[in-house]
């Protein structure tokens, strides 16, 4: 059937094929005349671009480009194209439905069968709004977790992540003889990245691995035996390197080891624009990925000139039609093996519809279950479980924020900008703790500050880590950001106050949290638990007699460091995890850094007054006005034309207030090594800049200059009462001129006239609350 509809396709059908387009730039149109063999929703699409669409908006949006896909009035073939989705926990991209544990949660407990549930359930609830293909599971075996993105691998050990892998798959499509996925509550899925996306250097998110081939097939290797036996029908390369190679490029690895000894028989997609990155590429041309073995490319905003391009070097016989039948012959017996081509439209397949089925009942159920076996118990001075009858202080900035408990890839990409009204009928795991509590007669206060009325006789605070995902999570460091250990201190108060305190802390990986540890009677990791918060209260709460209602089972999955570096010792070992039976032993104060100097967030450039360690806030005027370095405030600049000082925002002076008298006045932030921030540009992050004015200047333009190009947008100052978070899309700068792979004043504010602003932060990320127009 495969070779006889080869047989039948033209050229430009084949090529339409291998390429998948984001929803962010494609029409139902565009199928219909490119006859593209998929499309994607990145972290930050939607219908319409809204990536917070409501459910009945993504199924009518499957319809509309199947139909487009299937129209054969031109006398094409009309392949029904398939729809893939970040579904990475749960059906994470759509409101109201169950999200479970990210993978590092799950890692901790250790419990395959519970693993095939949790992806029958995601299968179900994908099936619900018409997508047939999840971008799950992550196998990364993350070595380093300074690696932003190494909560989405189950473990750092790789018999564990081998021992889920095959039953995430299974969960996600049935058996391996299972060739009809669309007639039951089946997707396709995509085991990712291939290969070693968790063994970089230094935990750099798509950076370079430079370890030895038997750590890349002993280590990162291993999950892709089990995914092949369970008939994993598509897997994603990943966006690093080997050895200084691509491995979008490589095809000794990705032809030679996973498809021909390995017998991969489904196909290989490569990741969001990665192509561009394989030497001797760009985002449009880049035949070299298909030669390495790439069956489909991820081509988000690029699919036109990749098709392109493809289509000119098919005709031109200068990438032999064996390679592109054979990777045709790849997508089609996936979409085969799928039952696409007897299916009906989207809507009209079982389970498409049932919004009952998002977040439903017996799927909660299942997630709970999941949060409650991953809590990972590191200290119990006694104080666990919580008796219900009493009266308990819930505090901690982490205690009532489900979006935060959810972490990254929860409806937006980075899992910002948004809040508890997303998550219909989700639980945070302060509400969690109260329902528990007041069930038993007792009472509960949710007091994020720690500040109560009544005395409590006992406290629960919950604190951690924010969301992130792709490159916002890196750190140089394993440690919390500053801005997030006030909970520290609320603990230790507490704690003086002779109140009993239960530390919880959210997180996407091992940190050194030593004054937590210290500080608290009992220390709880939650992960990054999702929805069901209610699973903390199962196991922190316990019965009238005081005894628990579950016990902890979790163990960790992965080292906790000593330190800031894991490099430096270990804490608490790989498997370490106590549970009730386990007696109080007395705690021996462990030692507190001072982590104050540690570079953090590499992508935060200026914030609480300062600019990033190595960075230096500038001054530049025009001609012959001399620049001025600001370090200190009251300071004047440019022959006083402007006075620098202090304002209050969040902290005290953590603000910069710019009152300029006339004239040209540039505000920098400067880096001498020079700014490469090209992948970040790839991936749609905006420069973020957090700014209020008082008077508006004549002209205002934000931009970025580099010795090789600089690039400008121009800004609206308007006066205003508050801040405002503005984010200026890095693919304008790029477009307005600057060389983003190198710019030693990668921040600059210009105005023209007499302004009167202050600017709170300036980072890189993805939450604006204004989008500056690119005109
Ligand atoms: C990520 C993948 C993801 C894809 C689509 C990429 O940037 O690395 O994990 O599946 O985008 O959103
Ligand atoms: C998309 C993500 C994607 C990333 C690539 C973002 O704009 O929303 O899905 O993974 O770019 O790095």
């Amino acid at each position: 059937m495969i070779a006889d509809l080869i047989g039948r396709m033209t050229i430009e059908e084949k090529i339409g094929q291998l390429v998948q387009a984001d929803l962010c730039c494609v029409t139902p149109d565009d199928l219909r005349k490119y006859k593209l063999g998929s499309i994607l929703v990145g972290g930050n699409s939607g219908p319409e671009g809204n990536d917070l669409a409501p459910a009945p908006e993504w199924l009518e949006t499957a319809d509309e480009f199947y139909l487009a896909s299937v129209d054969r009035s031109d006398g094409g073939v009309g392949i029904p194209m398939i729809w893939g989705i970040d579904a990475v926990h749960g059906h994470s991209n759509i409101i109201g439905a169950t999200i479970f544990p990210h993978n590092i949660g799950l890692g901790a407990m250790r419990d395959a069968e519970l693993i095939e549930r949790i992806g029958a359930i995601t299968a179900k609830e994908i099936r619900v709004t018409g997508q047939e293909w999840t971008f799950a599971p992550t196998v990364a075996v993350p070595q380093d977790f300074r690696w932003g993105r190494a909560y989405e691998g189950y473990s750092s050990d790789p018999e564990l992540v081998a021992s889920y892998v095959g039953a995430m798959v299974r969960g996600l499509q049935g058996s391996p003889s299972n060739d009809n996925l669309l007639a039951g509550p089946w997707v396709l899925a995509s085991t990712k990245h291939f290969l070693a996306d968790g063994g970089t250097d230094n935990g750099v998110d798509q950076g370079d691995s430079s370890i030895s081939e038997e750590d890349l097939r002993d280590i990162h290797g291993l999950p892709y035996g089990p995914a092949i036996a369970e008939g994993v029908s598509t897997v994603m390369v990943s966006f690093s390197s080997w050895q200084g190679v691509k491995m979008t490029g490589n095809h000794s690895l990705v032809t030679g080891v996973l498809k021909d000894r390995m017998d991969f028989g489904g196909f290989v997609v490569s990741d969001w624009n990665a192509h561009g990155q394989v030497a001797g590429c760009t985002n449009e041309v880049c035949p070299q990925a298909l030669m390495a073995g790439v069956d489909m490319y991820m081509a988000p905003d690029t699919w036109k000139p990749i098709y392109a391009d493809l289509l000119a070097r098919a005709q031109a016989g200068t990438i032999p039609m064996a390679r592109i039948d054979e990777a045709v012959a790849r997508i089609l017996r996936v979409k085969a093996r799928l039952g696409l081509f007897t299916a009906p439209k989207p809507s009209e397949r079982p389970y498409s519809g049932r919004y009952d089925l998002l977040g439903a009942p017996e799927h909660r159920t299942v997630a709970r279950e999941a949060v409650r076996k991953s809590l990972v118990l590191l200290k119990n001075e006694g104080v666990l479980p919580l008796a219900p009858g009493q009266r308990l202080l819930i505090a901690g900035d982490g205690a009532d924020d489900i979006a935060r408990q959810s972490g990254g890839w929860t409806l937006s990409w980075q899992g910002t900008g948004i809040d508890n009204s997303h998550f219909p009928g989700a639980t945070s795991i302060g509400t969690g703790l109260k329902q528990a509590v007041e069930a038993g007669g007792g009472s509960a206060v949710i007091s994020p500050d720690g500040s109560f009325t009544d005395r409590p006789d006992a406290a629960v605070v919950v604190f951690g880590e924010t969301p992130y995902a792709e490159f916002q999570g890196d750190r140089e460091a394993l440690v919390l950001d500053p801005e997030l250990t006030a909970p520290y201190e609320t603990m230790r108060k507490l704690h003086a106050q002779g109140i009993p305190v239960v530390a919880v802390m959210i997180t996407g990986r091992p940190l050194y949290v030593n004054p937590a540890l210290n500080a608290a009677d009992a220390f709880v990791v939650a992960w990054l638990p999702g929805s069901e918060g209610g699973g903390v209260a199962d196991v922190l709460v316990g019965d009238a007699a005081g005894k628990p209602r579950f016990d902890f089972a979790g163990k960790l999955p992965a080292a906790w460091p000593r330190t800031t570096l894991l490099s430096e010792g270990t804490l608490f070992p790989f498997g370490y995890g106590l549970d009730y039976t386990a007696p109080a032993t007395g705690w021996t104060a462990l030692p507190e850094l001072d982590t104050g100097n540690l570079a953090g967030d590499s992508r935060l450039w200026f914030n609480a007054g300062a600019p990033a360690a190595r960075w230096s806030l500038m001054i530049e005027g025009t001609g012959s006005d001399a620049g001025t370095r600001i370090t200190t405030v009251p300071a004047d600049a440019l022959g006083g034309r402007v006075r620098v000082t202090a304002e209050n925002f969040k902290v005290q002076e953590g603000a910069r207030r710019f009152t300029i008298a006339g004239g040209t006045a540039s505000v920098q932030l400067g880096n001498f090594e020079g700014v490469d921030i090209d992948r970040e540009t790839n991936a749609d992050v905006m420069l973020l800049v957090t700014l209020r004015s008082w008077a508006a200047p004549q002209r205002a333009r934000i931009g970025a200059i580099g010795p090789n190009g600089s690039g400008y947008a121009a800004l609206d100052l308007a006066a205003g009462s508050d801040y405002v978070r503005y984010g200026i899309p890095l693919k304008c700068l790029r477009n307005k001129g600057a060389d983003v792979t190198n710019l030693n004043r990668p921040f600059v504010l210009e105005t023209e006239g007499a302004a009167d602003y202050a600017i709170a932060e300036v980072r890189l990320g993805s939450d604006a609350e204004r989008v500056v127009p690119c005109t």
